[in-house]
């Protein structure tokens, strides 16, 4: 695992959208997957930009859901995959058959995460995998207490992501099962990048990274990745001791 930190979050959003960049110029037909949420707003900014400054080739990249809550719809405020498509998809005209995501609303959710699995497993696995980090300290939706071995499920919503998740809608909604790829896709990733920002989630990274090794703080097994790379700005990194 590496650590890098960086002054500001824009500065942060700007690294990690070149990062994803670069894999795409040198690779074309990468698979990226990237978390929705708060976090990576600024990297789909940056990557837009960059794409379009420079004539970036996107249409043969595919891009793999990391998660979506269980019953939404793809235009649904605050889902997973509207929010990709909002600030990503649409603005680099990526087309539909470029897009594998969970549908929120499949009918059978073993069979849909069998299903995903089937497609990922298709693509080759993924290359450049961008998580978040709930302030519970999962991924995805891989929940406190989520064994690692395991692939696309659905999870129990635990307490913190509810209430948490609320920010995504303007409505209290109820939130309480998710589609997650599971911690062997992050393991396999060609590379695993955690990104977070500001003081709120400085505890957080700081039990990631100088606590226990344990699926009960999902995280921390960014210690664990040798393909893991943890993307902080200077907030977020401003809990961690001087020997991290
Ligand atoms: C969203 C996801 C979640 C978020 C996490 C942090 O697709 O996978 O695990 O990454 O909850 O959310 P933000 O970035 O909104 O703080």
């Amino acid at each position: 695992m590496q650590i890098k930190t960086y002054e500001s979050y824009d500065h942060l959003s700007n690294e990690a959208a070149r990062m994803a960049a670069d894999l795409v110029l040198q690779r074309p037909d990468a698979v990226l997957c990237l978390a929705s949420g708060h976090t990576p707003l600024g990297v789909f900014r940056h990557f837009v930009r960059i794409a379009l400054e420079t004539g970036l080739d996107c249409s043969r990249c595919r891009f793999v859901g990391l998660d979506e809550w269980v019953g939404f719809s793809p235009e649904q405020e605050g889902g997973c995959l509207k929010i990709l498509t909002e600030y990503l998809f649409n603005p680099l005209k990526i087309n539909q058959h470029q897009i594998y995501f969970f549908q929120g609303q499949a009918a059978d959710p073993q069979a849909e995460c069998r299903r995903v699995n089937e497609n990922v497993a298709g693509l080759g696995g993924i290359d450049f995998m961008l998580v978040g980090v709930g302030m519970n300290g999962h991924i995805g939706f891989n929940e406190p207490g989520t064994p690692w071995n395991l692939h696309a499920h659905v999870a129990e919503l635990d307490e913190t992501t509810r209430s948490v998740g609320q920010k995504y809608f303007s409505q209290e909604t109820v939130i309480s099962q998710g589609y997650t790829l599971g911690m062997e896709h992050l393991k396999a990733a060609g590379q695993a990048v955690l990104m977070a920002s500001g003081s709120g989630k400085a505890p957080v990274i700081r039990q990631a990274l100088e606590g226990d090794v344990t699926a009960a703080f999902p995280a921390s097994i960014f210690q664990t990745l040798s393909n893991g790379v943890v993307m902080l700005d200077v907030d977020a990194a401003s809990g961690l001791t001087k020997t991290t």
